[in-house]
């Protein structure tokens, strides 16, 4: 098989225009050497003797060079603390060390900490040329790989941005059905959310949490969706079945919402929002601190709008039965200082007529 010896290009030999290098040596020859041989391939080149010097020379506004060439045996600072400092401040350079044979296990510890090369000293102008080329070009493939990475991220993350706000729209126009459905709860979501929301900014919570409480407002009864009207509707006390199949809907709505990441952290809430502080509710017979805060306002809330509008077996009370019924059932269906909270701030929450009680 024949094989074709490796020829450097001229280009190979010729310095990218504008390439910075600094050449860092105590070795004063040396350094001379090698400045003659890059400024004649077209590099500009800056010297230091030691480590502190050409740590010196890094401006820290951008403008660092592209190549950090540097002995490993200095006087003050060596190659290798330099590298390690240097990688640090000015990640972008190529870092390449000059080692005699001898320091070879030394040049592998410059390679693991960052340089992209190293070459044996005595070298020549030739085996330099080719070994800062390739730096260069190992640290422009860096650069893309780094590139094209972030690129991917923010292309994945436009397209799951889409895919979330397609679902959101479809859960949407589901709360929307549901209202169709049902139409008792027609602005029940909105006046929930409204509630439950005043609620939690009274308590002084995070907006972060308060947020998730709304969100969980607005979808707690989507599940409902998945509930015959002939339940849902019914001018009358419901059936041990009938109420069982009722009492699936805050599972459904979790059903309906886990595929979503974006929904995942306000699922608990949802699932929650039928248990009783006494830990006679449901699904899970939860009781007290056990119980989602959010839950618990949300019943809170949940309640006294229904108690506050018309439903299917019945007409609405009066906000003053409402809050007496509140209070009656502090402890027991509800917890007790979330219903003193709403009530101390109840009569500042208005209800934008849009989502007015029917
Ligand atoms: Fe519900």
């Amino acid at each position: 098989m024949k094989i074709t010896q490796y020829v450097p290009k001229e280009s190979l030999l010729t310095g990218p225009a504008g390439a910075r290098v600094l050449v860092v040596d105590d070795e004063e020859f040396l350094r001379f050497l090698v400045r003659e041989w890059l400024e004649q391939a077209g590099y500009t080149v800056e010297e230091a003797a030691d480590g502190r010097e050409a740590l010196g020379k890094l401006d820290g506004r951008g403008h660092d060079f592209d190549i950090l060439l540097t002995d490993i045996r200095m006087p003050i600072m060596d190659g290798i603390a330099l590298l390690r400092e240097w990688l640090q401040r000015s990640p972008n350079t190529a870092g390449v060390v000059m080692s005699a044979n001898a320091e070879l296990d030394i040049a592998v510890s410059a390679l693991k900490l960052g340089a992209c090369d190293y070459i044996t000293k005595p070298f020549g102008n030739d085996v330099l040329l080719i070994t800062l080329e390739n730096a260069l070009r190992k640290k422009e493939l860096e650069r893309q790989v780094e590139d094209y990475r972030l690129n991917l991220e923010k292309k994945v993350k436009e397209q799951t941005d889409v895919i979330n706000l397609m679902y959101v729209r479809s859960i949407d126009a589901m709360v929307k059905a549901l209202e169709a459905k049902d139409d008792y709860t027609r602005g029940h979501a909105q006046r929930v959310t409204i509630y439950s929301v005043a609620i939690a900014r009274e308590m002084g919570l995070p907006e972060r949490e308060v947020e998730d409480i709304r969100r969980a407002s607005v979808l707690h009864d989507l599940g409902k969706i998945g509930v015959r009207e002939a339940v849902l509707n019914k001018p009358a006390a419901l059936t041990d079945d009938e109420f069982r199949e009722f009492a699936r809907h805050p599972g459904i709505s979790v059903n309906i919402l886990e595929p979503v990441p974006f929904f995942r952290p306000i699922l608990p809430a949802i699932l929650h929002h039928h248990e009783r502080y006494d830990g006679r509710g449901y699904p899970g017979g939860l009781a007290g601190d056990e119980i989602p805060l959010a839950s618990r306002i949300m019943a809170v809330a949940d309640t006294f709008d229904a108690m506050t509008t018309t439903r299917a077996y019945r007409k609405a009370l009066p906000a003053e039965d409402a809050v007496a019924e509140l209070r009656a059932c502090a402890g027991t269906q509800f917890d007790p200082g979330i219903v003193s909270v709403f009530l101390s701030c109840r009569e500042k929450i208005r209800i934008p007529a849009e989502c007015g009680i029917s």
